[in-house]
């Protein structure tokens, strides 16, 4: 990392060029305190466009030769999950401060090491949790610090499309090198975000159950899905559905899916049920209007509530406040716990379909504390 003056730019590196890659890059050539300065990626030809386009000096195909530049301060990971481990891993130990996509890393154990590495370098380590951003996420996020809706204590989030699955045989299905299917890739985010609208309270149990019936007969597959790899075969869960016990006392219905034969098109949401209030948040094929309704009783009547919310937020979101964590200096406040929290989320999640048991976690926080 370079010394730095007060006013000098943030110098940043992206390191993959699918669809992360390539936001990471839009988000940050916005941004009036940031440089681009280096971008590595396997497709040579998409190196050289991006590379122009966002007029990046320095383009390296391994990320391990941008990681050796001694002049960059922060970096983008948006690689396959399973290279985010040693890609974060070598970055913190270079003294960088990483944004990762999510999921944080296919493990709990590979998701540990890396916030272990983040305290130990004291440097910022953020996961892209994108969705929470949203206009009408944080609307809602108001009404519930406000305590509109009273206590929360039965809430759903779910991410469901009927024809999801990321690319014939890409990367994304299979299981050494995505960690998962759709739990960890869609459910990843719907339960960032449920835990972000309930103030965080720990997970006790969860009981969930894992089916691969459509992506193993090639049923369901995002035909406009690009992306790397196209030879792997289908390994991971098409659905996956889990019943979470909170430390709150409020239970969780987590869904996700990339293929169902259902009304399902690209949808997410939440669902909210309090003692005051309720709510609804639907997401279809990623609209941003009239998403966010509302439950009271107003004057005695049932009233539905339709708050007006626009656009806003997502990536620009997270990839801003990234950078201000980097200038505040209050580094150790973000070593990327909160990804840390969902990974072992889903790892349990796993782990209970695998048994085809409820599993307790309680054991997974104990040296967090
Ligand atoms: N937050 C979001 O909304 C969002 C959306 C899509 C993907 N993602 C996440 O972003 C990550 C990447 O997904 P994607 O859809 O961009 O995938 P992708 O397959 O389109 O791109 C992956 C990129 O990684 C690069 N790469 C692989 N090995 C590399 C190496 N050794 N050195 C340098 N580059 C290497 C490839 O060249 C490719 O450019 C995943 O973790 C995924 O979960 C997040």
């Amino acid at each position: 990392m370079t010394d730095k003056h007060q006013n000098d730019p943030i110098r940043v590196g992206v390191i993959g060029l699918g669809f992360a890659g390539e936001t990471a890059l839009k988000c940050y050539s916005i941004l009036p305190n940031v440089q681009i300065v280096a971008l590595a990626g396997l497709e040579e030809e998409r190196l050289a466009q991006l590379g122009a386009t966002f007029a990046i000096p320095h383009l390296y195909s391994k990320y391990e030769d941008l990681l050796a530049r001694d002049d960059l301060d922060a970096v983008s990971i948006g690689v396959p999950n399973h290279l985010h481990a040693p890609v974060a891993i070598a970055a913190l130990e270079r003294g960088l401060h990483v944004l990762c996509e999510k999921p944080l890393a296919r493990t709990s154990t590979e998701a540990t090491a890396i916030v272990q590495a983040a305290s130990k370098a004291n440097r910022v380590l953020q996961v892209v949790f994108n969705h929470r951003e949203r206009n009408d996420v944080q609307t809602l996020k108001r009404y519930l610090d406000e305590g509109q809706l009273g206590e929360i204590y039965y809430a759903k989030a779910y991410w469901m499309r009927r024809q999801g699955i990321p690319g014939a045989g890409s990367w994304f299905v299979n299981k050494e090198m995505a960690g998962g299917g759709p739990l960890i890739d869609l459910g990843s985010h719907v339960l960032d975000m449920a835990l972000y609208l309930l103030d965080e309270p720990s997970v006790v149990t969860v009981s969930a159950s894992t089916y691969n019936k459509l992506g193993m007969q090639g049923v369901g597959i995002d035909p406009r899905a690009r992306k790397s790899g196209a030879n792997h075969q289908y390994e991971v869960e098409d659905l996956a559905t889990a019943f979470l016990r909170l430390s709150n006392g409020a239970t969780l219905l987590l869904e996700s899916s990339w293929a169902t034969y259902s009304s399902a098109q690209n949808d997410y949401g939440i669902v909210l049920y309090g003692t005051k209030g309720g709510a609804e948040l639907r997401v279809r094929n990623y609209n941003t209007e009239n998403t966010l309704t509302i439950f009271k009783d107003v004057d005695g009547a049932p009233t539905d509530i339709h708050p007006t919310v626009q656009g806003g937020g997502f990536h620009n979101a997270v990839v801003s406040s990234f950078i201000d964590k980097i200038v505040s200096g209050n580094w150790s406040l973000y070593d990327g716990s909160e990804g840390l929290r969902r990974v072992r989320v889903i790892d349990a999640c796993y782990d209970s379909a695998a048994q085809g048991k409820e599993v307790t976690l309680t054991t997974y926080y104990l040296h967090l504390q």
